[in-house]
C-alpha cells in the first residue's frame, strides 16, 4: 500500500471545524470488472470543513463521490455518514441521508428542458412538497440569488455559460439544505477569472452554512484557496493528505511531479 502522510486537522480561514467527523471513509475498495479503481481509500471530513481531493485523470475521484452519495457501492471498507454505515442502511433511510447531501455533478448535469428556475425548484418540488407556489418561487430567488444568477431565472441552461451552469448547478445543491457539499470539478473547463469567481462562491458558502464539503478538483490554486485540507489520490489510494505548504513540503516522488505539473 502506498505511504499515506497526515496532518492535524487545519483550522482553515473560511470555516469553524468543529472537529465532529461527517464522512468517514475508511478503507474502501472499488473494482469496475479486473480494473481494480479504488485500493484502500482512508479519509474524513468534519463539520465545517473542506477537504480537496486531487489525482489525474481516471484515479476514481468521482467514483469516490458516487460511493459517497450511495450511487455505488463499495466492495469493501465502509463509508459513514453522520456515524450510519450507508452500505448497510436500508433504501428509505439511505433516501434521508441523500437529502443532506448537496451534490454537484461534473458537467453541472441541469435539466436540457427545464429554466434555470425550474431546475432549482425540482428538488424543492420533489421532498418539500408543503412548500406553496409562493414560497417555493421565493425560496428558488433565493437559492439564485445566493449564487448571483437571480436575474437569469428564465432562461434555458443552453442560454447560460459554463460558469453560469455551475452555479445553477450549485443552486440546486443548495435547495435542500444539506449539511454535506460534495463538488465534482467545480471550475472544470472555465477560464480563470470565473474559476476564481466560483472559488469566492464556495468560500461564502462556507462561511455561511458549516457543511463538510468535499471538491474534487485538478485546479491547485483553487484546491489552495477553498479547502482546509488535500488529500492527493493516486493508483487507488491516498498518498499524501494535509494542509498545500504540506504537500509542497512532501519527499514522495509523485507528489512533487503532480504539484510541478499542475
Ligand atoms: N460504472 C463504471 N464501469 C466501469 N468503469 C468505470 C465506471 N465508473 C468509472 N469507471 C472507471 O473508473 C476509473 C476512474 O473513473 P473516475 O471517473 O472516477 O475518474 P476521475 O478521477 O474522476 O477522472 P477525471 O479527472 O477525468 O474526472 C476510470 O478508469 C473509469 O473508466
Ligand atoms: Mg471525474
Amino acid at each position: 500500500m502506498a505511504t499515506i502522510q497526515t496532518i492535524s486537522m487545519a483550522q482553515g480561514a473560511q470555516g469553524v471545524c468543529d472537529g465532529t467527523p461527517v464522512i468517514t471513509v475508511e478503507d474502501v475498495h472499488k473494482s469496475f470488472g479486473a480494473h481494480e479503481v479504488l485500493n484502500g481509500v482512508t479519509l474524513s471530513v468534519s463539520r465545517g470543513e473542506t477537504l480537496a481531493v486531487l489525482g489525474r485523470s481516471g484515479t476514481g475521484k468521482s467514483v469516490l463521490l458516487r460511493l459517497i452519495i450511495g450511487l455505488d457501492k463499495p466492495d469493501s471498507g465502509s463509508i459513514r455518514i453522520g456515524g450510519e454505515d450507508i452500505a448497510k442502511l436500508p433504501i428509505h433511510r439511505m433516501a434521508e441521508i441523500r437529502k443532506k447531501i448537496g451534490f454537484l455533478f461534473q458537467h453541472a448535469a441541469l435539466y436540457d428542458s427545464l429554466t434555470v428556475a425550474e431546475n432549482v425548484a425540482f428538488p424543492l418540488q420533489h421532498h418539500r412538497r408543503e412548500m406553496s407556489k409562493s414560497e417555493l418561487s421565493d425560496r428558488v430567488k433565493q437559492l439564485l440569488a445566493e449564487v448571483g444568477m437571480d436575474n437569469d431565472l428564465n432562461k434555458m441552461p443552453s442560454d447560460i455559460s459554463g460558469g453560469m451552469q455551475k452555479r445553477v448547478g450549485l443552486a440546486r445543491a443548495l435547495a435542500l439544505e444539506p449539511e454535506i457539499l460534495l463538488l465534482d470539478e467545480p471550475t472544470s473547463g472555465l477560464d480563470p477569472i470565473s474559476s476564481r469567481e466560483i472559488d469566492d462562491l464556495i468560500l461564502k458558502l462556507q462561511r455561511e452554512r458549516k457543511m463538510a464539503s468535499i471538491v474534487v478538483t485538478h485546479d491547485l490554486l483553487s484546491a489552495k484557496t477553498i479547502a482546509n485540507r488535500l488529500a492527493l489520490l493516486d493508483q487507488g489510494s491516498v498518498v499524501v493528505e494535509g494542509s498545500f505548504e504540506r504537500l509542497q513540503k512532501s519527499d514522495i516522488g509523485f507528489v512533487r511531479e503532480f504539484l510541478k505539473q499542475s
